[in-house]
């Protein structure tokens, strides 16, 4: 499935779309370049959810955020500074999927390793400033 988004609130609100069909146990992995709006999707997916938007901030140096929401807590994690996937271990991704949230995952390629069979595969082209090609593919 691509859509194309010209701003900021179009990328939420197709995040949005996607969080509705979430039942808990997903993994969603977010990959595209800096400041392709992975984070902004994020902001989506815990809108979605019935949380607080506001909330989202990048755990680029964190590596772990949790966001709770009316419905499924969200872990958002984010791989760009990891050294690998030990660093991931060590954080408990693999408990984490075990939880029945929603997973959510930048920079999933600099652990692919780790990842799990299924995963809800999310790509952001930046096509200009303001404009994003974002395709969701279903396991
Ligand atoms: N259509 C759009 N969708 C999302 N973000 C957009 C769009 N157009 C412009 N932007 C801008 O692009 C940036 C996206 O930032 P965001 O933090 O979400 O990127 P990211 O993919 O998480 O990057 P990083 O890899 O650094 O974590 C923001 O500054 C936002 O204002
Ligand atoms: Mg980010």
């Amino acid at each position: 499935m691509f859509h194309h988004s010209h701003s900021v609130s179009e990328t939420e609100a197709i995040a949005a779309e996607l969080a509705r069909t979430l039942v808990g146990g997903e993994c969603i992995a977010l990959d595209g370049d800096l400041g392709a709006g992975k984070t902004q999707f994020v902001r989506g997916l815990v809108r979605g959810l019935g949380g607080q938007p506001r909330t989202v901030s990048s755990p680029t140096f964190v590596l772990l955020n949790i966001y709770d929401t009316g419905r499924l807590p969200v872990y958002h994690l984010d791989a760009y500074r990891t050294h690998g996937p030990d660093d991931f271990e060590a954080i408990g991704f693999a408990e984490l999927l075990e939880q029945g949230g929603v997973v959510a995952l930048e920079w999933p390629r600099r652990v692919a390793e780790v990842l799990p069979d299924k995963v809800i595969h999310v790509r952001f082209e930046i096509l200009s400033r303001q404009c994003r090609e974002i395709q969701i593919a279903r396991p």
